[in-house]
């Protein structure tokens, strides 16, 4: 038995030893209250042993609910004479399949079936554990996006945070507004060899999903015990949109879908209307942003909203009349706080709809956000109001940038950042370790065109990311180092593309 990613929180081997061999399983019998992922269990089980599993039979493998423990919990039990699965929920179940499979290497070259005598008792750190991808800057599509849920689902990771606008890309179809993936789905070219570059390529880009594969990739997920919390940024990134309706800015230009990446354009190519917010102080945006919503909710059941919120410039909105007239009227202070204002807004809608809101912690900046509003702590730069909102009792999320910025080099942020993160740092204290919801790994796409090389940022990333968004335990790099690499047959079942050690450790370690 091999060890398992993420490494449970107790696991307890019999001291008499003894093992019991999974191929002798001939049966299944799942609590009907696990309907949601039972097929995905029978699944994992029949291909990794090699026969269909009836409800009866010699050696049944039962996996029963279990009152006493939390969503997302199991336990299993193991002697010689077979082995018996707990669970706190759906997900639990499923993760005490995982746990096997992985431990077993089922389905891999090196599978051995035995699982020793003992006890497993198993729960996460964080019940968020999550992975950004950003389908705006590159599309990625449906097959890409199943094979990571399958994969996410290996990890025990529970939330897909899907990037589907921004100013390079609109990648939703909202039936009311067919221009947004019309005109807001292509662009022509792409910025090319890095930040600040004024180079480009010739390669157009474009893509959308249509509301019925949205539904169905949101399924798919559900059945892999992962929610799906999508992201329309506003009230910046939201450049897509205004090619699409340029009545959504302050000033109604002809605007482009986006080719460049970043906040900052390169100023020799003399674009100066490029990285604008939305016109927030005209009603007919936020009768947009309300309609855009309502049409994202009927796909989306998770109890969330992302609006992002990040690297909004205020440059427009002091010139512009309506903005300025809102920001007088409201009493506002300034423009951060008419962001701030807007932010409330949003979340007061999707509220009535049942969901929380989530938005990067820069929408902090107004000093004037609810409580309830989730916040996802991404900035280079040491964010006091993060703490403050927590500490006022608000939720975060922990997306640090050099733990969680996977779309970095390895040489620049190497996998023993994420693997070692301590969420005890900048002031996150042990006090406020219920206010974290959870950590999220966030995979930009802007200098990743290929699913090769997403997969190269992403692995063995998603390994270090699952270990410390689930395993509150001690730390050992060292062992680690050789987990990860123990654990590459599993990746090789799936086909993907990963980084190897010589690239993803750092040089003096
Ligand atoms: C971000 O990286 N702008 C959230
Ligand atoms: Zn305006």
């Amino acid at each position: 038995m091999k060890e398992i990613i993420p490494r449970p929180q107790s696991c307890i081997l019999a001291k008499k030893g003894g093992t019991f061999d999974m191929a002798r399983i001939d049966a299944l019998d799942i609590d009907a209250t696990f309907s949601l992922t039972a097929p995905i269990i029978k699944d994992i089980l029949e291909k990794g042993l090699g026969k269909k599993l009836g409800k009866e039979g010699e050696k049944v493998l039962k996996i029963g609910f279990a009152q006493e423990l939390s969503p997302q919990s199991y336990r299993i039990e193991c002697d010689e004479n077979g082995i018996s699965v707990s669970a706190g929920d759906a997900a639990g179940a499923l993760y005490a399949v995982q746990t096997l499979r992985v431990g077993s290497m089922m389905g891999t070259p090196l599978q051995d079936l035995n699982v020793p005598c003992g006890k497993v008792n198993d729960y996460p750190r964080y019940s968020w554990r999550g992975l950004l991808l950003d389908e705006s800057r590159h599309f990625f599509g449906e097959e890409e996006v199943k094979k990571l849920l399958d994969v996410m689902s290996m990890h025990k990771l529970n939330v897909l945070h899907w990037h589907l606008t921004d100013d390079q890309g609109w990648r939703i179809e909202i039936k009311k507004y067919p221009l947004l993936t019309e005109i807001g789905s292509s662009r022509p070219r792409s910025q090319i060899h890095g930040w600040g570059s004024t180079d480009t390529d010739d390669v157009p880009v474009s893509g959308f999903y249509t509301q019925e594969k949205i539904k169905e990739i949101v399924a798919y997920a559900a059945e892999r015990g992962i929610s799906v919390i999508p992201e329309i940024d506003m009230p910046a990134h939201f450049a897509a949109a205004m090619a699409a309706y340029p009545w959504l800015a302050c000033r109604e230009l002809r605007r482009d879908v986006h080719y460049y990446f970043g906040s900052r354009i390169p100023l020799s190519q003399g674009v100066r209307d490029w990285n604008r917010s939305a016109c927030i102080g005209k009603p007919a945006t936020l009768q947009f942003i309300k309609d855009v919503i309502d049409e994202v909710c009927e796909l989306f059941p998770a109890p969330y909203f992302h609006i992002g919120g990040d690297e909004a410039p205020k440059d427009e909105w002091k010139d512009c009349p309506a903005c300025q007239e809102l920001i007088r009227s409201l009493g506002l202070k300034n423009e951060k706080q008419l962001q701030g204002w807007f932010t409330n807004e949003i979340a007061k809608y999707v509220r009535g709809k049942g969901r929380r809101l989530i938005g990067w912690n820069e929408i902090l900046e107004g000093d004037n956000i609810e409580k309830d509003v989730i916040v996802q702590y991404w900035t280079p730069q040491k964010d006091g109001r993060v703490i403050r909102h927590v500490k006022n009792g608000g939720n975060a999320i922990i997306s640090k940038h050099k733990y969680f910025y996977f779309d970095m080099p390895y040489a620049q942020y190497p996998l023993r950042n994420t693997y070692m993160f301590n969420p005890y740092f900048e002031g996150f204290i042990s006090m406020y370790d219920n206010k974290v919801k959870g950590i999220e790994g966030a995979l930009w796409t802007e200098w990743i065109s290929t699913p090769s090389k997403l997969e190269f940022q992403l692995f063995p990333r998603m390994e270090a990311l699952a270990e410390a968004s689930w395993y509150g335990g001690p730390k050992n790099w060292k062992k680690f180092q050789q987990r990860v690499k123990d654990y590459v047959p599993l990746l090789d079942m799936y086909g993907l593309n990963y980084a190897k050690d010589e690239i993803y450790r750092p040089c003096n370690h």
